[in-house]
């Protein structure tokens, strides 16, 4: 059987710093596996090469059986693999829709000459496309927040919207960088709520995440990543009682 998600032996310097060292791992359908490890472990860096943003030096990615390395974050989103940023990348002065609107399929102005000719089809299809992102945005349960701007928008929203943002791409596998960091209590049940959603939706996540709760409550999986090499994977219960990965990951703090 071809397996979803396949990383295959690959390696990435930085200059001589060696962020990814022979990583190989797979993730499986419908399931929510979290990618752990220490800061600078390569969680960030693996996501990069999974999503076209980084071009490894050897190895490669295959999803549903295609290679994808060598693609272009674009045409990978297009194969159905859409990634969210760990410092967000939203829009700061455009409104929650407009920054759901632009990651819809197609972005801004779609069919420029279209337009021009058959501006009551064009009419439709913007409207269409609201709509579209409107319910995106009810997804993630900011429909009342349409019309605000990001700038004005609390830190949960904002990290809601990135969420909204991945949903308008269409894809059915999705990369998450940290959705939870930074949030407080109500905000952070709020999102983990929301990832077992999107699972029940049929979504597949593969999720990297600092906070031992968050994994513990919303992994199937979880993969263990230090100095760029994948050291342990299991339940997460085994990795997190796991005392030398503990150590590995808090220094002994624990
Ligand atoms: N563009 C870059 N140029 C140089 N070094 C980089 C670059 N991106 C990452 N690195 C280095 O590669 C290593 C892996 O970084 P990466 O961001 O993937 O870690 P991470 O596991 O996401 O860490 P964190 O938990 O802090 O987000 C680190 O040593 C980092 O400093
Ligand atoms: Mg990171």
């Amino acid at each position: 059987m071809t397996d979803y998600l396949r990383v295959e032996a690959v390696n990435h310097s930085f200059g001589g710093l060696q962020a990814l060292n022979d990583c190989a791992f797979t993730i499986p359908a419908g399931r929510i596996t979290c990618l752990v490890g220490p800061n600078g472990a390569g969680k960030t860096t693996i996501f990069n090469v999974i999503t076209g943003f980084l071009r490894p030096d050897t190895g490669e990615v295959r999803f549903r059986g295609r290679v994808l390395t060598g693609l272009s974050p674009q045409t990978i989103v297009h194969a159905g693999i859409a990634r969210s940023f760990q410092n967000l990348r939203l829009f700061p002065d455009l409104t929650a829709l407009d920054n759901v609107m632009v990651a819809l399929p197609g972005g801004f102005g779609e069919e420029p000459l279209g337009a021009l000719f058959r501006p009551f089809h064009a009419a439709r299809t913007d409207r269409q496309r609201r709509e579209t992102a409107r319910e995106r945005l009810a997804h993630v349960g900011l429909a009342d927040r349409a019309g605000e701007r990001v700038r004005n928008m609390s830190y949960g929203e904002q990290k809601l919207l990135t969420i909204a943002r991945l949903l308008a791409t269409g894809a059915e596998l999705l990369l998450l960088d940290e959705p939870a960091s930074g949030l407080a209590a109500g905000a952070l049940d709020q999102v983990m709520a929301l990832l077992r959603r999107l699972q029940d939706d049929g979504k597949t996540l593969l999720v990297v995440e600092h906070n031992t709760r968050v994994v513990q409550q919303i992994a199937d999986h979880v993969l263990f990543l230090h100095q760029g090499h994948l050291m342990a994977e299991g339940t997460p219960a085994a990795i997190i009682a796991d005392p030398a990965l503990a150590e590995i990951y808090f220094g002994g703090a624990l």
